[in-house]
C-alpha cells in the first residue's frame, strides 16, 4: 500500500515510480508541531526512505533574520519565526497567529489502491483544528493533497476568521538551477506555453476572476533547466479549482524552492463558527524522471483514471453553429448545416448561442430560457427531432451562471445576481453574474437545466461562462459574503453533479469565453472543454501544445471553421486545418453551405480517417515529437496498443534549415512498423515513409523518417496523418 509509516512522526508514500518522505517535526523547545517534506523524488526502498527521513540534516542556514526551512513544511502557516507567504492565514478576534501542536495521525484505506493519510493538529491555545490529508495511489505518481480546518463544535472561544486557506506547500528538492514552466494567455491566445528561469523572489500565477481565467492556469511544472520532452527530472503542482485561485512559487534567496497552492481571492475572509470547517481543493503533486513529455503523459493518464467522468468513451465528432450563424439561428438555416454536416459524417449537432429567448445578439435574454418565440415554426422540439432524423445527437449551448439586465428573469429578481450594497453593478458583455451560491437560485437552474434535457431529449450542453466576477457580494450575508468567491466556485459543481445524475447520458463542455475555465476541478464533472475561440488552424497549434502540458486530448474540443478564418483573416488549407482539430476531439464550426464540392468530399474522407483512429488520439500516450507548433515543422504522436497516429505538420514552403527526419517516440524498437495510412503513394524515396512499407520501432525511433510534408520546399502549410500499426512483436 502507498502509506508507509517509518515511525510514529515519519511516512513513506509511495506510488509506482516515486517516493514523498514526510516527518513532523516538533520544536523541543516550544512543542510547535510542523509537518515537513523530507524528500520528493525517484522510488525508494522502505529501508532507503527511513534513511531519508533519519537524516538530520543542518537547517537551512537559519539566522536572526530568516527561517529558510519552512520553505520545507507542508503548510507553513502565518506565525513564530516565519517570514514566506503562508499557507495558512487565521485570525482568532483582532489577532492573526496559529501556533500548532501535533494531535496525532490516521491512516485510511480507500480501496482500489488509494490510501489516505490524515495529520491533525491543533492550535496551541484557541480552539481551531488542522487536518493535512495525503492520498497516494497504487496506479498513478499523482499525489493528492488538501487541507481542512475546523473549529470544533461546543467549543467558544475569539472568532476565527480565516484570511488563506491553501491545500498544500510543495518543497522541489535542491537543484543546481531552477526553471519553471506554465501557460498564460488572453482571450482567444490561451495556453501558450512560458518556460523561463526560475527568478529568486516570488513567482505568482492567480486568477482573481471568479473563474479558472484565460491568463493563467492553475499548475507549474520545475526542472533544474535542462529537461526536455523525453528527459530529465520534472516536478509538477497543479490545483483542481474553478474559481479564484493563486500558486506562489518561491524561490528563496537563501536556496530552496516550493510552491503553495489553494483556492480564493486576496483578502477573502472566512470566518468558522463554532462546528465549522472548512476544506480546500486538492493540490496535486508529480514527480517525473523522464522530461515534460512523461510528465504530461503522467497527467494525462490521471486525469482518465481519477478525474473525468467518462474515460472509456470515444467523444464524437460534433458541429457547433456559432462561426457559421452567431445569434441567426433558425430553423431552416440550422436544419441545412445539419443535413451537410450529416453527410460529412458529424454525429453530434450542437446549437450555440441564439436559440433562447429573444436573443438577437448579445444584449437580452440570459436567464429566459425558453425556445425563442420567432425562430422555429415547427417548435424547437420539432427542429431538433429533424436533425435526430439525420442520424445526429442534438445538443444545446447554455449559459447558467449569468443573468441579462434585458431578460425576464433579472427584472423579476434582481437580487438574484453578485452584488454589493452601494456599488455599481458593472456589466461585461451586457451580462451580470447570478449567486450560485445560493441553493434557491442553483436549484432555478437546475429546473430548467433539467427541463431543457428531459422535454427537448438532449445529449449535450455546451456549458458556457463569459465573464468574470464583479462587485462580488451577498449582502444578505452580512459579514459572511466574501464566501461567495468560493461558494459560487462549489454551486456550480453542484449544479453540475445533480444535472449528471439525473441524466447520466448526459455529456457536458465546458467553455467561458473560450478557455477561461479549464482546470482538473471542471473536468470532474465535465466531458470536455473549449480551449479558446480562436480557432485558426497555426494559433491553434500553439494553443494546443500549451494545453496538452496537463490536459489530456480527449478534453480537447477543435474545430475546423471556414479559411479566411474569422478571428485572424489567415487562410489555410481545409486539409491542415483539419489535421490540426485532429489532433483533439475532431468538430466542425464553419459554415457549411459556403463550401465547395470538392471541400466537402475532402472533408468527409479526412472525418472517417479521424474516426477510424481517433481512439488512439484521445486514449493514446501522446508525445509532443519535434518543433515549434505552428511555427515551424513540429509533429505530434499518439500510441495505444498496436497503433501509432502521427500528425505531421509544416507552416513553412521554404523552410530549409531545422530538422527533416521524424524521429518517432514511444514504440517497440524489435517490433515491425507497417505505415497503413498517410505517408507517400508509391515507391517511396530512400529513407521516405512509403505507404505500404515496413520499419523497425528502432529505426523509427533512432534514425527517423522523412515525411513528405517536412521537404524544404513545398506549398506553405503542408500536414499528414500517418498511421502504422505494428505487425510483428
Ligand atoms: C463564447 C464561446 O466561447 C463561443 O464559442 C460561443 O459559444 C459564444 N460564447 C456564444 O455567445
Amino acid at each position: 500500500m502507498p502509506v508507509t509509516p517509518l515511525d510514529e512522526h515519519c511516512w513513506a508514500i509511495d506510488t509506482p515510480a516515486s517516493t514523498y518522505v514526510i516527518r513532523v517535526e516538533v520544536d523541543p523547545a516550544t512543542g510547535e508541531a510542523a509537518p515537513a517534506q523530507k524528500y520528493w523524488g525517484p522510488r525508494l526502498s522502505t529501508e532507503a526512505a527511513r534513511q531519508v527521513a533519519a537524516a538530520r540534516e543542518p537547517r537551512r542556514h537559519v539566522t536572526s533574520f530568516s527561517t529558510p526551512s519552512e520553505a520545507e513544511e507542508l503548510l507553513p502557516v502565518d506565525g513564530g519565526t516565519r517570514w514566506g507567504t503562508p499557507s495558512l492565514q487565521v485570525s482568532f478576534g483582532h489577532a492573526r497567529s496559529v501556533e500548532l501542536r501535533f494531535a496525532g495521525a490516521s491512516e485510511h484505506d480507500e480501496g482500489g489502491g488509494a490510501q489516505r493519510l490524515d495529520l491533525a493538529l491543533a492550535d496551541a491555545h484557541h480552539p481551531f483544528e488542522v487536518v493535512l490529508s495525503i492520498r497516494a495511489r497504487e496506479d498513478t505518481d499523482v499525489i493528492e493533497r488538501w487541507t481542512t480546518v475546523r473549529h470544533p463544535p461546543d467549543q467558544a472561544g475569539e472568532p476565527i476568521t480565516v484570511t488563506r486557506l491553501d491545500s498544500a506547500n510543495w518543497f522541489v528538492p535542491d537543484q543546481a538551477g531552477y526553471r519553471y514552466s506554465g501557460v498564460f494567455g488572453a482571450w482567444a491566445e490561451e495556453f501558450q506555453l512560458q518556460r523561463e528561469p526560475l527568478p529568486v523572489g516570488e513567482l505568482v500565477f492567480t486568477s482573481r476572476q471568479g473563474i479558472t481565467s484565460h491568463q493563467a492556469n492553475p499548475w507549474i511544472m520545475i526542472d533544474a533547466g535542462a529537461a526536455g520532452e523525453e528527459h530529465g527530472e520534472v516536478w509538477g503542482v497543479a490545483l483542481a479549482w474553478s474559481g479564484s485561485w493563486r500558486l506562489t512559487t518561491t524561490h528563496r534567496p537563501e536556496g530552496g524552492v516550493s510552491v503553495s497552492a489553494g483556492f480564493g481571492h486576496e483578502g477573502v475572509r472566512w470566518t468558522l463558527e463554532p462546528g465549522q470547517e472548512l476544506t480546500g481543493p486538492p493540490a496535486l503533486g508529480l514527480y517525473s524522471a523522464a522530461g515534460f513529455g512523461a510528465a504530461s503523459r503522467a497527467w494525462h493518464e490521471y486525469a482518465r483514471r481519477h478525474v473525468l467522468p467518462t474515460p472509456g468513451e470515444e467523444r464524437p465528432v460534433l458541429y457547433n453553429s456559432w462561426e457559421a450563424t452567431a445569434f441567426a439561428v433558425t430553423e431552416s438555416g440550422q436544419l441545412e448545416l445539419a443535413k451537410t454536416a450529416a453527410s460529412l459524417g458529424v454525429e453530434l449537432f450542437v446549437i450555440d448561442d441564439g436559440w433562447f429567448g429573444a436573443r438577437d445578439d448579445d444584449t437580452t435574454s440570459l436567464g429566459d430560457w425558453w425556445p425563442h418565440r420567432e425562430r422555429f415554426p415547427a417548435g424547437l422540439r420539432g427542429m431538433l427531432d429533424g436533425i435526430r432524423e439525420l442520424g445526429m445527437r442534438v445538443g444545446l449551448w447554455v449559459e447558467p451562471e449569468m443573468v441579462s439586465p434585458d431578460s425576464d428573469l433579472y427584472r423579476a429578481h434582481p437580487d438574484w445576481i453578485l452584488h454589493l450594497e452601494h456599488r455599481r453593478r458593472d456589466q461585461k458583455r451586457n451580462q451580470l453574474v447570478l449567486n450560485f451560491a445560493r441553493r434557491d437560485i442553483r436549484d432555478w437552474a437546475l429546473d430548467w437545466l433539467d427541463r431543457l434535457v428531459t422535454e427537448l431529449d438532449l445529449d449535450y450542453f455546451k456549458w458556457d461562462m463569459n465573464r468574470p466576477f464583479t462587485q462580488a457580494g451577498w449582502p444578505e450575508q452580512g459579514a459572511a459574503q466574501d464566501r461567495v468567491w468560493i461558494e459560487h466556485t462549489r454551486g456550480v459543481y453542484d449544479v453540475l453533479d445533480r444535472l449528471r445524475e439525473r441524466h447520466p447520458g448526459l455529456r457536458i463542455e465546458s467553455c467561458s469565453g473560450g478557455g477561461g475555465r479549464v482546470d482538473l476541478g471542471i473536468l470532474r464533472r465535465t466531458d470536455e472543454v473549449w480551449p479558446s475561440d480562436n480557432t485558426d488552424a497555426k494559433d491553434r497549434q500553439q494553443i494546443q501544445h500549451g494545453f496538452s502540458q496537463l490536459y489530456p486530448a480527449s478534453t480537447m474540443s477543435a474545430w475546423v471553421t471556414d479559411s479566411p478564418n474569422v478571428t485572424t483573416g489567415r487562410a489555410m488549407p481545409l486539409r491542415y486545418r483539419f489535421h490540426v482539430a485532429m489532433a483533439g476531439v475532431l468538430g466542425i464550426g464553419g459554415d457549411l453551405p459556403e463550401w465547395s464540392p470538392q471541400e466537402l468530399a475532402e472533408a468527409a474522407e479526412l472525418i472517417a480517417q479521424y474516426k477510424s483512429v481517433r481512439r488512439v488520439i484521445q486514449h493514446g500516450a501522446q508525445f509532443r515529437l519535434a518543433g515549434t507548433p505552428g511555427q515551424e515543422r513540429s509533429a505530434v504522436q499518439y500510441v495505444l496498443d498496436d497503433l501509432v497516429v502521427a500528425l505531421v505538420y509544416n507552416p513553412l514552403g521554404n523552410a530549409k534549415r531545422g530538422p527533416r527526419r521524424l524521429r518517432l517516440a514511444g514504440l517497440d524498437p524489435e517490433a515491425l512498423y507497417e505505415v497503413v495510412l498517410g505517408g507517400d503513394a508509391g515507391e517511396g524515396v530512400r529513407g521516405r515513409l512509403a505507404h505500404g512499407s515496413r520499419w523497425y520501432g528502432s529505426a523509427l525511433m533512432a534514425a527517423g523518417i522523412r515525411p513528405a510534408a517536412w521537404e524544404p520546399i513545398g506549398a506553405d502549410y503542408r500536414s499528414d496523418l500517418v498511421v502504422l500499426k505494428r505487425v510483428s512483436h
